[in-house]
């Protein structure tokens, strides 16, 4: 059976008491413990929200490929580990969009993740341009090869995908089921055949982009749909909870 993750990316929302008391109150209401629950704080109170965490794992929006040095402004995996954080978040879409993040720079990002034994969640997804073309299914591709299809055939299992189609990222416009499943199929057959089924199977691929407690349940149940990335409602722990819920 495939991982169940739901995932909330609080972006630069909050602050150091609302960001502590946003993670008690998730975990007051925890979920299914079947179901992997976790949240990408903004740096600063990585830290304090790590020391309240119990079940949730606590992850980082972002990181610097770099280990130690003069670069100003940016933090390295090692420092994330050593505040509480286990996982990050790559190439989230408004990394690409707002902080000219390429390819390149995001496979460098992979590698230096996978170097600390550091796990991630690998954004992709195409903005409203390449939908309104039909050009979708290549560029998520694009993506995907230029920095993930280097991995390992056992790397490439562990890896989780988060498929965000940008024109539905905070905007209130959900991709329909039906789109969701069709690029979270494609992603999966793209993997089986660069690797093989078994690796494919084992690669839990998310959907981000208006995800709400409304409209979560149709969209966990799509065959290829294995949780979400939340970003909008998972600053409110009862929809991010129900969310979970709807598995
Ligand atoms: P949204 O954000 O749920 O507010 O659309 C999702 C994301 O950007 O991860």
């Amino acid at each position: 059976m495939r991982r169940k993750i739901v995932a909330g990316n609080w972006k630069m929302n909050l602050d150091k008491v609302s960001s502590q008391q946003l993670i008690r109150d998730i975990e007051d209401r925890k979920s299914d413990a079947e179901i992997e629950l976790m949240v990408f704080p903004p740096f600063v109170f990585i830290d304090g929200v790590a020391d309240e965490a119990k079940q949730v794992r606590v992850g980082a929006q972002d990181f610097y490929f770099e280990n130690q040095g003069a670069f100003t402004g940016e933090v390295s995996v090692g420092q994330l580990k050593s505040v509480g954080a286990s996982i990050a978040l790559i190439g989230h879409s408004e990394r690409r969009e707002l902080f000219g993040e390429t390819n390149v720079v995001l496979k460098k990002k992979v590698d230096a993740a996978l170097a600390s034994a550091f796990d991630f969640i690998f954004c992709c997804g195409e903005p409203l341009n390449i939908r309104k073309t039909g050009r979708e299914f290549d560029y998520v591709k694009v993506q995907l090869e230029e920095s993930l299809f280097h991995l390992t055939p056992e790397q490439m299992s562990n890896t989780i995908i988060a498929y965000e189609p940008i024109w539905a990222i905070g905007t209130g416009e959900t991709a329909t089921s039906q789109q969701a499943e069709d690029m979270h199929a494609a992603i999966r057959s793209w993997i089986s055949e660069k690797y093989d089924s078994n690796v494919a199977e084992k690669v839990a691929i998310l959907y981000g982009g208006s995800c709400k407690p409304d409209n979560a349940k149709e969209l966990f149940a799509c065959k290829n749909v294995d949780g979400g990335l939340i970003g909008g409602a998972a600053l409110k722990a009862d929809d991010f909870i129900a969310i979970a819920n709807s598995f």
